[in-house]
């Protein structure tokens, strides 16, 4: 049997950056995470990082690479109708965000916690969480075919959408919400120039259209397809031509293509889970609420609930005050509702939901108002860079 002051379930970027806090802050921990380093390093999903988020990686000591490597971003591009109209997030929210994978983020963090050994538990399978309510709880897994026991003092559920943490928790325990949209988004990596310096949102009739960088010779580029498609069925070339028709042709005359090295499909779903505490366990990031990837907010809420918790984890174990772990969840759900309205509102906006034609009247007038009204453009800015620890500066 092992013991431990925190257990992490699931070595994402809030388990691993959680585990990587606490060891600073000379809190022990253990993770358990079910797929193997390699696997958790190659999965190719967000891209871009609020500041805040780029900070709480620079405490955590684990920003160098990516302050070398990101590329700072001051606005973007919103196109529609063969036009387009650049949200100048420094100039109105002043803030800008950080373009650098999340499969970078993994790899800096997995090195960094590689220097503790037994820090982390890869294939770590058949976790099972129990006596989360009482002061002691406990987490069995099977690792190398052995069944092993640790005993702590909490339990960080940080494993996902698709987790055993939120399952081990009684259905009359929690309320959940959900909206799951009637779309997915196809995402395509290739080693070809980025078509922009800045990222490019398109709304267009065929449906939306992003495109991503993850580096000056990495693009990364997504087109709204169906829910029922199989990647099979999108060969590069299908992939190029509709992401071409879906942008103004100043944008389509510039795309380089190339062959893809990576393809796959994610369904979009808003997803919220409420309380996000349990007696000793906490639920983090993607296992308490899930986004739809249109405003990058996913990682950044995972990122925002770590530094929730890791502080009132430090202020427990430095004065046994329970007053912050007791605002872990009010305190997590308040941004967590207002990220969710604003990347339901984002989706709306830019996604072909119908045949409706007025709806999609009503999504171009949107965006001529947008590109009209500062007040506008602000809101949607500030909500971009992160509604934060401070109050935002459009009203200034
Ligand atoms: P996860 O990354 O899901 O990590 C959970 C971990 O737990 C995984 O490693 C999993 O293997 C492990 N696990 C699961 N079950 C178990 C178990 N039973 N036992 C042990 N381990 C387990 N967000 C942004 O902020 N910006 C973006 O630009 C952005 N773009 C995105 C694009 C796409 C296509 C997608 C799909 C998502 C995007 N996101 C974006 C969302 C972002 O990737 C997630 O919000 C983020 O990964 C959440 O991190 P997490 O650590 O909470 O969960
Ligand atoms: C990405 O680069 O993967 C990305 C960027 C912005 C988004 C979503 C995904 O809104």
């Amino acid at each position: 049997m092992w013991s431990t002051q925190v257990a992490i379930i699931g070595a994402g970027p809030s388990g691993l950056l959680l585990s990587q806090l606490l060891q600073r802050s000379g809190i022990a921990s253990i993770v358990l995470e079910r797929q193997s380093r390699t696997h958790v390093e190659a999965r190719i999903r967000a891209g871009l990082l609020e500041w805040t988020s780029v900070e709480l990686l620079l405490e955590a000591g684990v920003g160098e690479r990516m302050i070398r490597e990101g590329l700072v971003h001051d606005g973007f591009e919103v196109a529609w109708a063969d036009t387009h109209h650049r949200i100048d997030l420094k100039g109105l929210a002043g803030r800008s965000m950080l373009v650098y994978g999340q499969s970078e983020i993994e790899r800096d963090l997995a090195e960094a916690r590689a220097a503790e050994p037994g820090a982390v538990v890869w294939e770590a399978c058949d976790v099972a969480l129990s006596d989360w309510d009482a002061p002691r709880p406990r987490v069995t897994y099977t690792h190398r075919s052995v069944r092993e026991e640790i005993r702590c003092d909490f339990i960080a559920g940080c494993d996902g959408f698709h987790g055993v943490s939120r399952a081990s928790v009684p259905p009359d325990r929690l309320t959940a919400y959900e909206r799951v949209y009637p779309f997915g988004w196809l995402g395509v990596l290739a080693d070809v120039p980025p078509l922009s310096d800045e990222l490019v949102y398109a709304n267009h009739e065929r449906g939306f259209a992003l495109c991503s960088m993850r580096s000056r010779g990495r693009s990364r580029y997504y087109v709204q397809c169906p829910l029922e498609d199989t990647v099979e069925q999108w060969t590069d070339e299908r992939f190029w031509s509709e992401l071409r028709a879906r942008l103004p042709r100043h944008y389509a005359a510039r795309l380089v293509t190339g062959p893809s090295l990576e393809k796959s499909i994610a369904p979009l779903r808003s997803f919220v889970t409420e309380p996000m505490r349990f007696g000793q366990l906490f639920l983090v990031g993607d296992a308490a609420h899930i986004v739809p990837p249109t405003g990058a907010k996913g990682l950044n809420l995972a990122v925002a609930d770590v530094r929730v918790l890791w502080r009132g984890l430090v202020e427990f174990y430095g004065s046994r005050s329970t007053q912050l772990l007791d605002e872990y969840s009010a305190r997590a759900l308040q941004r967590v509702w207002k990220a969710t309205r604003f990347s339901w509102w984002f989706t709306t906006l830019m996604h072909r939901f119908s045949e409706d034609r007025f709806a999609h009247r009503l999504q171009l007038a949107e965006l001529d108002y947008l590109a009209q009204s500062s007040a506008a453009a602000c809101s949607l800015a500030e909500n971009y860079v992160g509604l934060g620890f401070e109050p935002g500066r459009c009203q200034e």
